[in-house]
């Protein structure tokens, strides 16, 4: 290859570096499991990884004996014995032990939340997710890529997708389940200890598949009551002008505002959240402003157009009407 091709594929792979270098949103590990869907996930993970080393270890062990123990003649029914009892008897209980024990598991694993619980309907987009809690009276409050749970309760997420196949994950909380273009799956989850927590979008959908994270902050009862009860207000500030002047409504909401747009994430509260862009940077002044001024650059395939042709003044002032925005 060319120095002179070479350059602009840097410049490419140099570009995408940047791109995927996504915000640490919170623990993201199946082995620190903070839910108890997570923890039997764990347990069996940890169980077949010791229980298949031991076997492993014998199973050497056996062969090094055999290659270095002196040649003495075997009696025939000796031989069989240890062929039908450690290559018949030995494998078909141990397996099939194991598959009772982990099936046992999926009952628990499936079961829906009992009536009454939190219900919050979890929508995949490319590459994005829709959140909305559902109220008892069919109202519901809806944010994007960022989920609230009150600690030690169950809830039931209404899994569903707007185009193509995604997976909902949350290492710490539970297992993954398909969100399927035309069909609701659904998913309980329980945490136990409070924290942040990452999810991720655990099926290939698309060129920004990897960023599409969604963060999950479990806390106490009385300050998730007091988050929702804020998340339920309409928006407030005097910056509105120019987001409803550059055409965003027609795209985003806004409640309080004419912005009703439904074809991106719903911004009411978007000052609140860790990032925009499904995790891409923070929703800071700073980080608002790069965001509007390239979203295609940090996000390749975004279906939102870049406002940097806007004035710096505008960009800073439309970042700090959205951070403003808590
Ligand atoms: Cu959505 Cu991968």
């Amino acid at each position: 290859m060319s120095t002179k091709s070479a350059q602009p594929h840097l410049l490419t792979c140099a570009r995408f570096a940047l791109a995927f270098a996504v915000l640490p949103l919170g623990k993201g590990s199946t082995l620190e499991p903070a839910g108890l869907a997570a923890d039997r996930v764990a347990t069996l993970f940890w169980v077949l990884t010791i229980g298949a080393t031991v076997i492993w270890l014998v199973v050497v062990g056996l062969a090094l004996y055999a290659v270095s123990a002196s040649r003495r003649p075997q009696s025939p029914r000796g031989s069989s014995l240890l062929i039908v009892g450690g290559g018949v008897i030995f494998p078909t209980v141990v397996l099939a032990g194991l598959l009772v024990w982990s099936l046992s598991m999926l009952p628990g694993l499936l079961a829906p939340a009992p009536a009454g619980s939190l219900e919050v309907r979890v929508t995949g987009y490319q590459w994005w997710w829709r959140v909305e809690y559902l109220g008892a009276e069919g109202a519901t409050i809806e944010l994007a890529n960022e989920l609230h749970l009150p600690v030690g309760e169950p809830v039931e997420l209404q899994l569903e997708s707007h185009d193509v196949i995604h997976s909902f994950w949350v290492p710490a909380l539970g297992g993954k389940m398909d969100m399927i273009p035309g069909r609701r799956t659904r998913l309980r989850l329980e945490p136990t200890q409070v924290g942040v927590y990452r999810g991720v979008c655990a099926e290939y959908c698309g060129t920004s598949h990897a960023l599409m994270s969604l963060v999950v902050v479990v806390e106490e009862r009385q300050a998730w009551e007091r988050w929702l009860a804020a998340q339920a207000q309409p928006a407030t500030s005097p910056g509105e002008a120019l987001f409803l002047e550059q055409g965003c409504g027609a795209c985003h909401t806004i409640r309080g505002t004419a912005a009703d747009g439904a074809l991106g994430p719903d911004l009411t509260h978007v000052g609140s959240r860790a990032s925009v862009g499904a995790g891409v940077i923070e929703a800071d002044v700073p980080g608002l402003e790069q965001w509007l001024a390239k979203t295609a650059h940090l996000k390749p395939g975004v279906l939102m157009p870049s406002f940097g042709m806007l004035p710096p003044p505008e960009l800073t002032a439309l970042a700090q009407y959205l951070a403003g925005l808590r």
